[in-house]
């Protein structure tokens, strides 16, 4: 196996992923269903119980990434898993936040994590902060909730803490962070914007956000960090208990 211990088990119904790309073939996530499994094999090991598969909502630069595709790359990762102790599987997306989106909202047709009310969304590296609020704003009140993808990635976020303060303090939408980035995977910077984020009790949830198997030992050490810098009660609520009720839909904000 690709690390040889693993976290001691942290509560009842184990560690649920609601961000990470599971599906064979579809984006940048597992190359082939071999890749899939293996993935899927070693967060087993860490402990993750239930997953949502999050294939990137980006047509410009991952045009094959289509729900077609993701409920077929679905069925034949089902299928390989067979009816062992493969945990729950669900299904969502990754979306890149475009104008359109709010209107798809309005209309029902963006699909939340596990058939839920979150949907989870990612912005451009590059743009202005000022608008965001007021974006998942929109989002919000056109009937879902979304969940911001990895804040502690893009540097004009975290050089305008303001923008994320209003939008926790609104009540526009949950933020997830990635624990490869409290692992380093995305850089020095990155890793001090991660670590800031969660002391201040910014962080509603954080999620493997994995590509490859190549990311297991990643998402192990930032479970490890995750858990040194909190309390044990908090990290249970980041990595399994918001997570596990975002996974069944329930209310949150
Ligand atoms: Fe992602």
């Amino acid at each position: 196996m690709f690390f040889k211990r693993k976290p001691k088990p942290v509560a009842p119904g184990g560690f649920t992923d609601l961000h990470l790309h599971l599906l064979p073939a579809v984006d940048d996530g597992p190359a082939d269903l071999e890749q899939a499994l293996a993935l899927h094999a070693g967060l087993r090991t860490l402990g993750y119980e239930r997953f949502v598969a999050t294939p990137h909502r980006y047509p410009r630069r991952f045009p094959l990434s289509t729900p077609e595709r993701a409920a077929a790359a679905l069925d034949e990762l089902t299928a390989a898993l067979g009816a062992g102790d493969a945990g729950e599987l669900g299904i969502g997306a990754e979306y890149m936040f475009e104008p359109e989106l709010i209107a798809l909202a309005a209309e029902g047709r963006l699909r939340g994590l596990n058939g839920s009310r979150y949907v989870l969304v990612e912005f451009p590296k590059s743009l202005s902060a000022q608008p965001l609020p007021e974006m998942l704003f929109r989002l919000r009140t056109a009937g879902v909730v979304p969940v911001l993808a990895h804040p502690e990635r893009w540097t004009y976020l975290m050089e305008d803490r303001d923008i994320l303060e209003r939008v926790v303090d609104g009540q526009s939408a949950l933020l997830q962070l990635d624990l490869p980035s409290l692992a380093g995977k995305n850089g020095g910077n990155v890793k001090r914007h991660a670590v800031a984020l969660l002391k201040e009790g910014m962080v509603d949830i954080v999620a493997s956000d994995a590509h490859s198997p190549k990311d297991l030992e990643l998402v192990y050490k930032g479970l490890m960090v995750a858990r040194s810098l909190l309390s044990e009660s908090d990290f249970i609520r980041l990595a399994c208990e918001t997570p596990r009720a975002i996974f069944d839909d329930a209310a949150l904000i």
